[in-house]
């Protein structure tokens, strides 16, 4: 039985709190100093709240499961549109307000924005991203019957044969089964050169990049794609290997696939009875807006004093490549090996291949005519004491070859730098009294903690945010395999950080 997530009114639970755990160590061993952190663990303990008022299920994309709408593309990084109804009544955010997403993803906080009838902007990146909120913003404008007709016209019929080959990159080469994608793009072809209407040929293209993990030979998994060991490209990695005298790999064998036909069918469906429910629900007038482009360049030209609350989870400070996981559908959306490589570069510094945005932003501000204040942001995070700690800190681990790729401590750096950018950015375009809430996840590097959570908070905080809460969820993860059989496991923090503009 779906959930009605949009628009129900249902009461919600009453928070329990529990037992925070403050930290009483972050260097394994004690290599490194450690002293600003625990200073920084003293000076927050009071605003922790352990709590099961969000969960795990909640601040992920799990919470949104079998949801209406927010079910329709499988974004793993997104949090739950529970989570997002919680912070706005917690916010006290009303219609008439405006909240900001500057990580927008699948865009959790536009659409329970919308569904409560206040607007919201969000600032992406990515393709899909945008895709996405396209599609499912038109969700009271479909008309289901040129829907139903469609899918019985898919039902009734077979793919023929396509007229352009798939727009690969060399990442993504050999994902599908060839006749898998050859009725893929006969079906993008066909969209395309159809007369269905402007936004049923947007939701057609949702609906064939929401299929595409689903008929190919990958799955995401952690930071890349798995491949199964049927992928042509695996195959020919295994002769090469065996050419060398070395064992063929593994691979993971997915099990039987769908076809794009038997796929699109089914995801349809779904979309089509979601929206006959959703198109029942009546909603105020309010606007949501999606701008692309980095939050780094876009927020520092948005008018200042507008925002009642900020609903966001940036990318974590843990090499995850959203332009490794998202390579098919970037892929499939055309934005070739020189566009993609542009959208990893434009993220936020959170993996290795990541080159420092110092100068870039520099040059931003300068445009804007905004040198001194790019000058003070910068001088904000590079004078925080944890700051400086923590790049010694892994400085050290790296010299004691304990952390095994340098580009850890540029992105730490770069991560924390470009933070408090759109942390400056946030206060200046958030009216007085506005909440924000961060998600975020601790970390942990060649043994050094990085307590995540406190060190934006203090950040924040130098920069004239009052810091309010930081709530702890009550599962806290143990570190990658790695790092647990060098250091030992440790639970790191899972934590909803909230700060108000005083
Ligand atoms: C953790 S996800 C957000 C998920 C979102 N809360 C949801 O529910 O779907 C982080 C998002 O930030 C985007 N992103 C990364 N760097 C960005 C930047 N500099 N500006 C805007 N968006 C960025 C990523 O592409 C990703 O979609």
């Amino acid at each position: 039985m779906k959930q009605l997530p949009l628009f129900n009114d249902d009461q919600l639970t009453p928070f329990s709190s529990g037992q925070a755990v403050v930290r009483d160590s972050f260097s394994h061993d004690g290599v490194a100093d450690e002293t600003a952190r625990l200073a920084l663990e003293e000076r927050y303990r009071d605003l922790f709240e352990e709590t099961d008022k969000f969960d795990r299920r909640t601040v992920s994309f799990q919470g949104n499961k079998g949801q209406l709408l927010h079910s329709w593309i499988k974004y793993r990084e997104g949090f739950s549109a529970e989570l997002v109804d919680r912070l706005i009544d917690e916010f006290d955010i009303k219609p008439c307000d405006t909240l900001l997403e500057p990580f927008n993803g699948s865009g959790t906080t536009l659409l329970v924005a919308k569904s409560r009838g206040i607007s919201a902007v969000g600032v992406e990146i990515l393709p899909n991203c945008h895709l996405t909120w396209r599609a499912k913003s038109h969700v009271f404008n479909y008309d289901v019957a040129e829907l139903r007709d469609i899918y019985q016209q898919i039902k009734l019929s077979e793919p023929g044969k396509a007229s352009r080959s798939f727009p690969h990159l060399v990442i993504t080469q050999t994902a599908f089964p060839e006749e898998e994608e050859s009725a893929l793009m006969y079906y993008t072809d066909w969209v395309e050169q159809s007369d269905f209407s402007g936004s049923t040929k947007i939701l057609l293209r949702l609906l064939l990049t929401s299929i595409l993990e689903e008929v190919s030979y990958t799955r995401k998994d952690g930071q890349y794609l798995r491949w199964d060991r049927r992928a042509e490209k695996v195959q020919a990695r295994n002769r090469k290997r065996e050419e060398n005298g070395k064992l063929p790999i593994k691979g993971m064998h997915k099990g039987d696939l769908p076809t794009v036909k038997e796929a699109l069918l089914a995801a349809m469906f779904t979309v089509i009875e979601d929206i006959e429910i959703i198109q029942q629900q009546q909603v105020t007038g309010s606007s949501q807006q999606l701008l692309q482009g980095s939050s780094l360049k876009v927020l520092p030209t948005l008018e200042a004093d507008q925002f009642a609350g900020v609903i966001t989870s940036p990318p974590y400070c843990n090499r995850y490549d959203y332009t490794r996981t998202y390579a098919l559908e970037i892929a499939y959306l055309g934005a070739g090996e020189e566009g993609i490589r542009k959208l990893r570069q434009e993220q936020l510094s959170c993996t290795v291949e990541h080159n420092s945005k110092v100068d870039e932003l520099r040059a931003h501000y300068r445009s804007l005519g905004q040198s001194e204040r790019f000058e003070h942001i910068l001088q904000t995070v590079l004078s925080n004491p944890v700051f400086k700690e923590i790049n010694e800190a892994l400085q050290i681990r790296w010299e004691r070859g304990e952390i095994n790729n340098r580009g850890i401590l540029p992105m730490v750096e770069g991560y924390f730098i470009e933070l408090t950018f759109v942390f400056a950015e946030i206060l200046r375009t958030a009216r007085c009294d506005a909440r924000i809430a961060f998600v975020n996840d601790n970390v942990r590097y060649g043994g050094e903690i990085i307590p995540v959570d406190l060190l934006t908070t203090s950040i924040a905080e130098d920069l004239g945010f009052s810091p309010e809460k930081v709530y702890i969820l009550p599962q806290r993860k143990g570190n990658s395999s790695q790092q647990m059989g060098r250091f030992g496991r440790e639970a790191l923090r899972k934590s909803i950080t909230i700060w108000k503009k005083p």
